[in-house]
């Protein structure tokens, strides 16, 4: 009676982990702490809350998928000055929509991204492992096949997907890359972005960025895939710029940047008529944002005060890791994004599970095995590693972080 595939969606992580720790005790006496989600916890500025009060009115109204044109040129504005675009390379009115969060985005856009052939073999997806595990459960639903490729040491934690045999670009339909990624913390370049739009040019996909990190960076500041897909404007035997922008969409958020995963707001931007496609699945499909929410959302695009003091906080707090952690597991310091990737078994101390149930019956402080951001089987190439948010105020962080090293140390 149900859709079989939702039997093959891969596990929820916190599921696996409540079902990891659940026997658990945590060390006795001490406040249990979450490192295990990415849940910011900066305050959000003060004029959201203001704004929101001030466009109460529009509680009472039905809003519009498409947003406001405020919105939409706000956003328009902030991604041409922030990835030195060309004036009018994407346009509020043709390349931008707001979203409800990037996650139901994420998901939903396979559905217009993936047509099969009635006799054909099932299209693919490639997906990075680790991953956001909303990539793959997308694939699934959309009646793809997800192609998990690994985003490991040797391929400098990013997936190396122009490594992949033709037979696979062949199939390929769609391709998610998470970049800054969640959970590595590497940064994609400019060179990595433009050779793969243009094999996802030349195979006839689509290539899906997430970019819900791009703002919390600790030295680099993160390239973007519309910064690359302008560059291939003049490059000798590349794609044409406005060509390959029919192939690409980009995924950003107000969750990370402005500390407010509670507001439900972030943006779809790319080639014009994947937003078409898209704006007619959402008339079916989705939630349109508040109009209150919209209006506090089209200030926040606007505004970098609050996004550089933000991106501050995140450095000291990488400090504070560094110092605690980095005499046991050398270079802590992510270069984008606010989770440490430890390798854990490098450091002599198992796998991620064993380092998770460790630091819950220790220090009481709950991390995510890396293996929980895989699909389940024994040789995931997470299997190593830790996952551990630095999200929480910096007294907490500075307080917790030695007990962390202390109960890995011995
Ligand atoms: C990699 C990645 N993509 C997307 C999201 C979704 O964020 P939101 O729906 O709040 O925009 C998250 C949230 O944790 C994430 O880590």
């Amino acid at each position: 009676m149900l859709n079989p595939r939702l039997d093959d969606l891969p596990g929820y992580p916190f599921a696996r982990l409540r079902d990891l720790l659940g026997s658990v005790a945590s060390a006795a006496n001490i406040a249990p702490l979450v490192m295990s989600i990415g849940e910011p916890q900066h305050a959000p500025p003060a004029f959201v809350a203001e704004i929101l009060a001030k466009s109460a009115d529009g509680w009472g109204k039905y809003p519009l998928l498409r947003g406001t044109p405020d919105f939409r040129r706000a956003v328009e504005g902030w991604l041409t000055r922030r990835f030195s675009l060309p004036q009018g390379f994407i346009t509020a009115d043709e390349n931008i929509l707001p979203v409800a969060g990037t996650r139901e985005a994420i998901y939903m856009f396979a559905t217009i991204a993936i047509s099969r052939k009635e006799d054909g073999p099932r299209p693919l997806v490639l997906v990075p492992n680790p991953l956001y595990h909303v990539y793959a459960g997308a694939a699934q639903m959309a009646g793809a096949d997800p192609v998990f490729v690994p985003a490991a040491r040797e391929t400098g934690f990013l997936p190396d997907y122009l490594a992949l045999p033709d037979e696979i670009w062949a199939r390929t339909a769609l391709v998610y890359l998470c970049a800054p990624a969640n959970p590595q913390g590497v940064l994609a370049s400019k060179d990595y972005l433009t050779a793969l739009l243009a094999k996802v040019v030349a195979h006839d996909a689509i290539l899906a960025v997430d970019e819900c990190y791009s703002e919390i960076y600790d030295v680099e500041k993160p390239v973007g895939a519309l910064e690359a897909c302008a560059g291939l404007d003049g490059q000798r035997g590349g794609a044409d710029a406005s060509h390959a922008l029919d192939h690409l969409v980009v995924f950003n958020s107000l969750s990370k940047r402005s500390s407010s995963p509670g507001l439900r707001s972030g943006f779809i931007a790319g080639g014009r008529r994947l937003i078409a496609a898209f704006a007619k699945l959402r008339d079916f499909a989705s939630s349109a944002t508040p109009l209150p929410i919209i209006a506090a959302a089209t200030e926040l695009w606007r505004d970098e005060v609050h996004v550089e003091a933000s991106r501050a906080r995140y450095r000291a707090k990488f400090d504070f890791a560094e110092a605690a952690l980095s005499p046991q597991f050398g270079p802590v310091r992510p270069a984008g994004g606010f989770f440490l990737w430890l390798d854990v078994k490098k450091a002599g101390l198992g796998d991620g599970e064993a380092a998770a149930r460790r630091l819950w019956q220790r220090a009481a402080i709950r991390t995510l095995p890396g293996a929980y951001l895989c699909p389940e089987d024994k040789t995931a190439p997470g299997a190593d590693f830790l996952r551990v948010a630095l999200v929480h105020d910096e007294p907490l962080l500075a307080e917790a972080l030695p007990r962390f090293a202390a109960a890995l140390a011995d």
